[in-house]
């Protein structure tokens, strides 16, 4: 299928979906803005239905097969793609299965379930669930639904970009996406180049650790990569799709790699600075601005793609966290003190003087590698600034008791 023909697909698309899901909104930060001195716009798909863009690949896609097919569809899935085809399908009436890894959080099985899907857990990875799915495709006469490699897929992934424009009122100059398997990627190149030829630069990021766009581009063709779970779970896929491939190789401008610290930071700005929670692979085009591995030009107009939201809130928790004491934000310090008694509520009223909020103490007096007439204080508090910080160890220093910031 031609690009051309993607992209009038494209336009069918955006009638389709505008009657079943979101129009996300546009949201223009000034914070980034400020600090790239350019204007960067952030596509809140995490606010789509189902938590993510996928919804409008798979919607397109169901809506797209003929009569005779609509018997029922089946996916492979234990992300995003899977809530995506089970709404879609219940909403169109059709009936859905979708195949999961046993290992698949409980919390992804039962909001597939709670779309109207039937679930089906198999196998212990992704392969062995896609294996099982293309059974059950032959077996029962469903449609099997590929999360990227499919051209009414990238149709209604490409919708996006429709929606962004009318909301930009101009090209944006600059497009930063996620790229997992490439079908979202593919559906803004489409439209983009259909529409502005070379005018837009594209740029993807990809995990470090899953570069199989960044390998496949070295060696002129799809090749698979050696990958690890990560918190970029999306766009964790080992090799690129057929006709992905050939559209983002042709087309695209760059491709970058982040790793999981820099995007951890990146999701924990956009929850700070902007209340947006993203999951890794939304976060990820942030994440490449932040680290300057994409550079923009004065007043240069991006668009960032926040591709989706649905990020465990156990992931999450670790990730605020770890930024927390990255930002010394919660610190961990340790000491000595006399060991008399007094001593410990000197110690507290310092630290209270200096407006950290105690989270946890250990107060360890019998320890033998402790020399007698000496205890050993932990404290971990959330610190109201880094100076605050600075400000209680000169203080506990200066007053005689020896203390350091540990690595949190
Ligand atoms: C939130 C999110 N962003 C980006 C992607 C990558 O999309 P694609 O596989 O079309 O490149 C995915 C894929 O599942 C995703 O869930």
């Amino acid at each position: 299928m031609s690009i051309e023909e993607i992209f009038r697909d494209t336009l069918e698309a955006r009638e389709v979906l505008s009657k079943a899901i979101h129009v996300t909104p546009l949201d223009f930060s000034a914070t980034y803005s400020k600090m790239f001195k350019a204007k960067i716009f952030l596509k809140l798909e995490n606010l789509q239905k189902t938590g993510s863009f996928k919804v409008r690949g798979a919607y397109y896609k169901i809506w797209s097969i003929s009569k005779r097919e609509r018997k029922g569809v089946v996916a492979a899935s234990a992300g995003n793609h899977a809530q995506g085809v089970a709404f879609a399908a219940t909403s169109q009436g059709i009936p859905s299965i979708i195949v999961m890894p046993e290992t698949a959080p409980i919390s992804k099985i039962e909001a597939t379930r709670n779309y109207g899907a039937e679930v089906v857990l198999h196998g212990r990875v992704y392969d062995d669930a896609l294996k099982k799915a293309m059974e059950i495709a032959e077996e029962k006469g469903y449609v099997f639904i590929h999360p990227f490699d499919d051209p009414k897929v990238i149709a209604g992934q490409g919708t996006i970009l429709h929606e962004a424009l009318e909301q930009l009122g101009e090209p944006p100059d600059t497009i930063i996406t996620p790229i997992g398997g490439g079908g979202l990627a593919s559906g803004l190149i489409v439209v983009a180049r259909h529409l502005w030829g070379n005018k837009t630069r594209i740029i993807g990021v990809e995990p470090s650790y899953a570069p199989k766009f960044t390998e496949s581009l070295r060696k002129g063709h799809p090749v698979e990569v050696p990958a690890h779970p990560g918190i970029m779970d999306g766009l964790v896929v080992k090799v690129p799709g057929e006709l992905t491939f050939r559209i983002i190789s042709k087309y695209i401008d760059d491709i970058v790699t982040v790793d999981d610290r820099e995007v951890s930071e990146a999701i924990y700005m956009l929850l700070e600075r902007n209340k947006t929670l993203a999951e890794g692979a939304g976060a990820a085009p942030l994440a490449a601005l932040l680290t300057g591995r994409v550079k923009v030009g004065d007043g240069e107009k991006v668009l960032l793609i926040i591709s989706g939201g649905n990020i465990d809130p156990t992931r999450l928790v670790r990730v605020v966290n770890y930024e927390l004491g990255k930002g010394r934000r919660i610190v961990r310090l340790e000491g000595l003190i006399p060991d008399e008694p007094g001593s410990l509520n000197r110690v507290l009223g310092i630290i209270a003087l200096a407006r950290l909020n105690i989270i946890d103490i250990r107060h360890d007096r019998i320890s033998p590698v402790l020399e007698p007439g000496w205890a050993k204080i932990e404290v971990y508090a959330e610190a109201p600034s880094e100076e605050s910080v600075g400000n209680v160890l000169e203080k506990l220093n200066g007053e005689g008791f020896p203390f350091k910031l540990l690595r949190y």
